[in-house]
């Protein structure tokens, strides 16, 4: 299928899990895919491994966390490809601690990369969507953003903060052609789930309606809805996909 055909799309933490997941779907579709990551080794592979499929990939050397790193490299995509159609603000990272063990560096470092990154690359390549009077911005929150969770007072807050942002820029970016919407995961089997106990996730899949994890193309799949056609009404929605699990 070709959904995305010519689009360019950037995907922050796409050297690896639902990011790269995303990439390949994306590439499948039509698209032209940059990845935006702090892994380099890890991203350079992922782009010969998608470009075998000969589809156009490129990576980038982006700390999410560092505006002018991201800033550069948006107007880079510009300069090789003249817009920027897709956004996925997809990186993120855990640093788990009960609120009375949460150090004060741990809370920080979650802030930075999940919360602080997110409006980073979006100030970044918001302006370019905005001159071509469309675009498509999808953050990624979680269902613990919704639900809370024990031991993610850091990670709770940026995905609940992920949720406010989306839904002040549809209403920013709505009448200059954007649309601006979330995905909040379940419990999906990438490296980030890997620190959770093993009787925790036999729980959590017991409590999911679906009996299963989630996996990586259930993530990328939402993300390919939200910035195809199929979804041009579609804005300031958080869409859940999760198996139906309710925490
Ligand atoms: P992952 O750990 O496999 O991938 C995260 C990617 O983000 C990595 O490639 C990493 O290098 C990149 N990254 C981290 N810090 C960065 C920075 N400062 N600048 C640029 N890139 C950076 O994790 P996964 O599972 O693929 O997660 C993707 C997104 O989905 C995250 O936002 C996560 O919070 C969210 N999510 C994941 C769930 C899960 O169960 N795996 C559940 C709910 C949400």
């Amino acid at each position: 299928m070709n959904r995305l055909q010519n689009k360019i799309a950037v995907i922050t933490g796409g050297a690896q899990g639902i990011g790269y997941e995303t990439a390949a779907k994306f590439a499948s579709e039509g698209a032209k895919v940059v990845i935006w990551d702090v892994l380099e080794t890890k991203g350079n592979l992922a782009v010969a491994e998608l470009e075998k499929t000969g589809c156009t990939a490129l990576f980038m050397k982006v700390d999410v966390t560092d505006f002018e790193s991201a800033f550069a490299a948006a107007a880079r995509v510009i300069e090789r490809f003249g817009q920027i159609d897709i956004l996925i603000n997809n990186a993120g990272i855990t640093r788990d601690a009960s609120l009375l063990k949460m150090t004060p560096e741990q809370w920080k470092q979650v802030i930075d990369v999940n919360l602080t990154g997110v409006f980073h690359c979006t100030k970044a390549v918001a302006p370019f969507m905005v001159e071509k009077k469309q675009g498509r911005i999808i953050n990624t929150s979680s269902i613990v953003g919704i639900y809370g969770n024990f031991g993610q007072t850091n990670y709770v807050a940026t995905k609940s903060g992920i949720i406010g942002m989306t839904k002040v820029w549809a209403r920013e970016l709505g009448r200059k052609g954007i649309t601006v919407n979330a995905v909040a995961p379940g419990f999906i089997a990438t490296d980030m789930v890997k620190t959770v106990p093993e009787a925790v996730l036999k729980s959590l899949k017991e409590k999911t309606p679906l009996g299963r994890l989630g996996l990586p193309s259930d993530i990328a799949n939402a993300y390919l809805f939200l910035s195809s056609d199929d979804a041009s009404y579609v804005n300031g929605a958080v869409l859940s996909v999760d198996g139906g699990l309710v925490l």
